[in-house]
């Protein structure tokens, strides 16, 4: 990894569920005092960090953020996700597209160098092959939210062409986490499920059981961002954004995984409107140009996800 510890990051949604472990992370490249943590509120998750109360839709703020730290780098992380903006779909609309011009606009007008700013597996839709879906595919998304991140991805790629944007982008699959609450996503049964087979033995998941959706630990999300982040520009050929994936599972295998630490552990299903969006999106995803161009490779796999997030969430 190519790391330039003079420049000063932005992580804007700084308090979201990866918000919270990239900041830790590039905490540990770049030192604290040089990541700027961003955020609708504060967080203790930034007691080591300058933080800014930051709504990205407001530009005049941001830019006075970027001016006054010197930001060379922003993370955008705010985001309405897909089960959030289904309920708002404007608004998701609104954040989700306007927050990313506004960055985008910044690094045009050169005032900042480098953009991160995720795409989901969401981008896909009905009509994208379902199993090993590959970089290159049809895309017709019929979430808010989903349309959301494939018109990011090509104005990502736009203003990259046109205006040589330095932004990059991963597809990220469902990610799995302990130390922040996921943000209202159809992938958080993954992340509840945890919680309630500790404290109560059983779950009721809001997605039926043979539902199968790419998945990926956080720390396998962290390490991919910070290397798509820090490679040499030339290896970054993709200007849209990057399959990246880890494993898959479905409800019903995640709760057989937890019954091997849990015995007595129950799960019963009660599918409600996240089933719908979690029907559009691929039940595997073909990474290989992630994997060739800038060298990625996970490193969990269920069984581990699994153990790990007991062995935490229990301290
Ligand atoms: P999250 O909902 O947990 O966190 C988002 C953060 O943004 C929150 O702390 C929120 O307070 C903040 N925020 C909201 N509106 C804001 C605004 N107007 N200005 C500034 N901050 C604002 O989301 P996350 O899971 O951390 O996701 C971050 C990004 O990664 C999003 O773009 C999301 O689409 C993408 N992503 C996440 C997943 C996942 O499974 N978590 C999967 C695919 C893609
Ligand atoms: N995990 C996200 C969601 O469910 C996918 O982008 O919304």
């Amino acid at each position: 990894m190519t790391i330039n510890k003079e420049d000063k990051i932005l992580i804007i949604g700084a308090g979201g569920q990866i918000g919270v472990e990239l900041l830790e992370y590039l905490n540990s490249l770049y030192g604290s005092s040089n990541v700027v943590a961003a955020d609708l509120k504060p967080s203790d998750a930034f007691a080591q960090n300058p933080f800014e109360i930051l709504d990205v839709l407001d530009k005049n703020a941001l830019i006075n953020v970027v001016k006054k730290h010197d930001i060379k780098q922003v993370y955008l992380l705010a985001a309405l996700l897909s089960a959030t903006a289904e309920k708002n779909p404007l608004y998701g609309w609104q954040l989700n597209m306007q927050g990313l011009f506004n960055i985008l606009d910044l690094a045009k007008e050169k005032q900042i160098q480098k953009v991160y700013w995720p795409s989901s597996i969401a981008a896909f839709g009905t009509t994208t092959p379902r199993q090993n879906t590959p970089q290159y595919t049809v895309m017709e998304p019929t979430t808010v939210y989903g349309i959301s991140k494939q018109a990011g991805e090509r104005w990502c790629e736009y203003y990259h062409l046109k205006y040589g944007v330095d932004v990059r982008s991963l597809r990220y699959p469902g990610l799995i986490s302990y130390k922040s609450a996921p943000g209202g996503g159809t992938t958080d049964y993954a992340v509840h499920i945890f919680h309630e087979a500790l404290k109560h033995k059983k779950y009721e998941c809001f997605l039926s059981e043979y539902t199968t959706l790419p998945m990926m630990y956080m720390p396998d999300a962290i390490k991919a961002t910070a290397e798509i982040m820090h490679a040499p520009a030339e290896q970054i050929k993709i200007r849209g954004a990057y399959n990246v994936a880890a494993f898959s599972f479905n409800p019903k295998e995640i709760a057989n995984e937890i019954q091997k630490h849990i015995p007595e552990f129950s799960i019963s299903y009660n599918p409600d409107f996240r089933q719908e969006i979690a029907n559009t999106w691929p039940q595997s995803i073909n990474d290989a140009e992630a994997r060739q161009h800038w060298h990625w490779q996970h490193q969990y796999q269920l069984p581990q996800m699994v153990t790990d997030m007991l062995k935490n969430l229990k301290k």
